[in-house]
């Protein structure tokens, strides 16, 4: 690099310095594109690189003749090509046998073929694999003649491919020119005199989502023929097949290596294997024995890395089918996590010879396998668009689908959020749409394959009425969604209320499910809130499939619902913006609910963490009479909270100072729920038996901190005694 530091881009030089020059200059700057590219570690600043990167620009265009198609400056892209040739492959570019989870894993099916072919005995060592990672892109071939990129192909059929070299040569992270990198990663440091890489092209998930942001941009500014994609894996592919390599270059794509094609290597990689090392042997359908140049499929793998290509770092050696099991498991947790697309991981017989004994059948190698995931995207058909209501009014278009198994899940809904994101997918009926599952992340349709529209669909609108109560239905100013304005009238608003009442983290009505809410409210058995704590056994054993048992459970926990805490209250009213963590905040701050029935929107203000929106809205929800009645009706029917003293710190609260432990089962109480209570008091709930210990309580089959309790003298207290405990207050 000292060579370049004292020069300015523009000093003259005659043409032999100049080729010196320019040959050390694509040197460096190739080092620094491999450590910033694949290494992800850059080694120099962004502005030395662009300084060498203009030298030699410079020193190219002073001598067109020292031009190379492998230089660092061509990765832009060169001129645009009429057609892609077709190219046949010096060795056939292989698919992949898919092997299945039935009764047993697909891994352990793979191995036991193995075994079988390998003829092993059930006593025989564990047979060692490679195991990799399944990228969702392309497969591509590039191949190098005494070190230099001559062509790069894609799969095609097999047989033939298609030449992509233009359009290969701008990826950043694909050598140019072969050079070792790490010699002591060789056995033989030198550069073989054909070495075909094979491996996937593909689209990080980041880089993918900027794309289409930038996409979005242009069609925004209304430039013709653009367009966003649906998925890393499409943009990929696009991106690959340009005739025009100056769009190609503009979208970023990347590479890892995992195999090779056809290797001529004077002297061999591996000293072992192979003694004179020249050209591999090739068998009697043309194909080469690799076990001459790589003892090992790993061995491979070091090599490519060590020529500068990247290799996924999440392959790993295993040994036999739980090694296999084992790897299958733990990259499905990880995939959500990666950057990149994987749609199943890949086995592979780590040993190169065995490989070659076991051969191909048809288009596969019975060495190797893919066990794939369940598929995080599938197609199917729009059937319907529906508008849901929810708890605020809010009005939601989910599209109906025809039922799609992806992501592990039938999925037969997918939400398309409000009137602009519909619009903007423009999703209808009739549609064939990609569906997205991944993870435990909710569906959503990704796009629509416009090709397969049939006719012509009314495009989506929002009804100007809701669906559920007919009201009218509107859109504020800057914001995104429609609301119901039918408030409680709406029988869909109301459910959701219920249910937001008595979710666990809000009043905990654990027998209060949909579907009975469903039919509490289309009966009319409940319109307001506290007619939830008017319920009498009759009315619920009236209704459809609830017996007497059933029943009771439901009273049961309607009634032990009714003590709780005032931050859980709070929440459980539902009033917009008012989350668990703003309820806790309001409780705390003004200790009971009338402070906060009377508190203007300048006192709700100083409340840590409270804004104008939260303010104004607790104020707009307790300036509506029919609230606070709703909270004074709640009290009436028994419905009671544990409110502090909020000028008093902790040590004016009555069991401040406590300690208690909590053992066993119980019958009434959450065991969270009762800690919290507690707390709430002041108390502090630790989890294990010391002499400090105020007192255990103990629930049904207590075990060992009851012993202790005992042996330390600790008083123990049964579920009887928790009420007279929480009434301290
Ligand atoms: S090995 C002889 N390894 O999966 C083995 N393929 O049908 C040839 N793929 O189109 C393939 N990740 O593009 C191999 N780690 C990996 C892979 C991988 C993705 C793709 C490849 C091919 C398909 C196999």
């Amino acid at each position: 690099m000292d060579l370049f530091s004292s020069l300015n881009p523009d000093d003259p030089v005659d043409q032999h310095s100049a080729r010196k020059e320019i040959l050390a200059l694509r040197d460096t700057l190739n080092q620094h594109a491999h450590s910033y590219y694949v290494l992800d570690a850059p080694s120099v600043p962004d502005a030395e690189y662009d300084r060498l990167f203009r030298r030699l620009e410079h020193l190219e265009r002073l001598y067109p003749e020292l031009l190379d198609p492998n230089s660092p400056t061509q990765r832009v892209g060169g001129a645009p090509i009429d057609a892609f040739e077709s190219h046949r492959h010096a060795v056939p570019m292989l698919s992949l046998k898919t092997e299945t989870d039935s009764e047993s894993s697909g891994a352990e099916n793979f191995d036991t073929r193995i075994r079988k072919e390998l003829n092993l005995e059930a006593s025989a060592p564990l047979v060692e694999y490679l195991a990799e990672l399944k990228f969702d892109g392309l497969a591509m071939n590039i191949r190098y003649e005494d070190g230099k990129l001559v062509r790069a192909t894609t799969r095609g059929d097999g047989e033939y491919g298609e030449d992509v070299t233009h359009n290969i040569r701008t990826i950043a992270q694909i050598p140019l020119e072969l050079k070792i990198l790490d010699p002591k990663a060789l056995t033989h440091a030198s550069i073989p005199k054909v070495l075909e890489v094979r491996g996937e092209v593909y689209m990080r998930q980041d880089d993918f989502q900027k794309l289409n942001e930038r996409q979005r941009e242009r069609i925004a500014k209304g430039a013709k023929g653009e367009r966003t994609f649906v998925n890393p894996r499409n943009a990929a592919a696009g991106a690959v097949r340009q005739l025009d390599p100056r769009i190609a270059a503009e979208r970023p794509l990347s590479f890892f290596a995992y195999g090779v094609g056809e290797v001529i290597w004077f002297a061999a990689y591996n000293a072992q294997a192979s003694a004179g090392g020249a050209q591999t042997s090739q068998d009697s359908q043309g194909r080469q024995d690799l076990s001459s140049i790589f003892k090992t499929h790993k061995s491979l793998l070091d090599c490519l890395k060590a020529f500068g290509f990247p290799v996924d770092e999440h392959a790993e050696l295993v040994k036999g089918a739980t090694g296999l099991v084992s790897y299958h498991q733990r990259m499905g947790q990880l995939r959500r996590t990666l950057p990149f697309d994987i749609d199943g991981v890949v086995y592979k017989l780590n040993d190169t010879a065995l490989q070659q004994k076991l051969g191909f059948i048809t288009r596969e190698p019975k060495w190797a396998v893919a066990h794939k995931y369940p598929a995080q995207e599938e197609l199917t058909t729009v059937l319907a668009i529906e508008v849901q209501v929810g708890r605020t009014g809010k009005l939601t278009p989910v599209a109906k689908l025809a039922p799609v198994f992806v992501g592990g899940v039938t999925v037969t809904n997918a939400t398309l959020h409000n009137q602009d994101e519909a619009q903007r997918k423009d999703v209808r009926v009739g549609d064939t749409v990609i569906v997205r599952r991944a993870g435990d992340v909710i569906p959503e349709v990704v796009g629509v394959l416009l090709d397969k529209r049939v006719g012509d669909p009314q495009p989506f609108q929002m009804p100007s009425n809701c669906p559920v109560c007919q009201s009218l239905a509107l859109r504020e100013e800057g914001e995104a969604d429609y609301r119901c304005t039918g408030g409680l009238f709406c029988a869909a608003q109301r459910k959701q209320a219920f249910l937001h009442f008595a979710q666990r983290k809000a009043l905990n009505i654990e027998d209060l499910g949909e579907k009975l809410v469903d039919q509490l409210v289309d009966t009319g058995a409940i319109k307001t809130l506290p007619d939830m704590y008017r319920l009498g056994l009759s009315a619920l054993v009236a209704l459809d499939r609830m017996a007497e048992k059933s029943a009771s459970n439901v009273l049961r926990s309607i009634e032990n619902s009714k003590s709780t805490t005032l931050a859980r209250f709070l929440f459980g009213l539902g009033i917009r913006h008012v989350g668990e963590t703003t309820a806790k905040d309001l409780a705390k701050h003004f200790g009971s609910i009338d402070a906060i029935i009377q508190a203007s929107e300048e006192e709700l203000l100083s409340v840590k963490d409270v804004g104008p929106v939260v303010a104004s809205s607790v104020r707009t929800f307790f300036d509506q009479a029919h609230n606070v009645e709703v909270v004074n009706q709640l009290r009436a029917c028994g419905v009671s909270w544990v409110e502090s003293d909020r000028s008093a710190g902790p040590a004016a609260l009555p069991l401040s100072g406590k300690t208690f432990v909590i053992t066993g089962t119980l019958s009434r109480f959450a065991r969270e729920e009762l800690k919290e209570k507690l707390e709430s008091l002041g108390a502090k709930v630790a989890s294990s038996v010391s002499a400090k210990t105020t007192a255990l309580i103990a629930g049904e089959s207590a075990g060992s901190k009851l012993s202790k309790a005992q042996e330390l003298g600790v008083q123990v207290l049964g579920e009887e005694d928790i009420d007279s405990l929480l009434s301290v207050g």
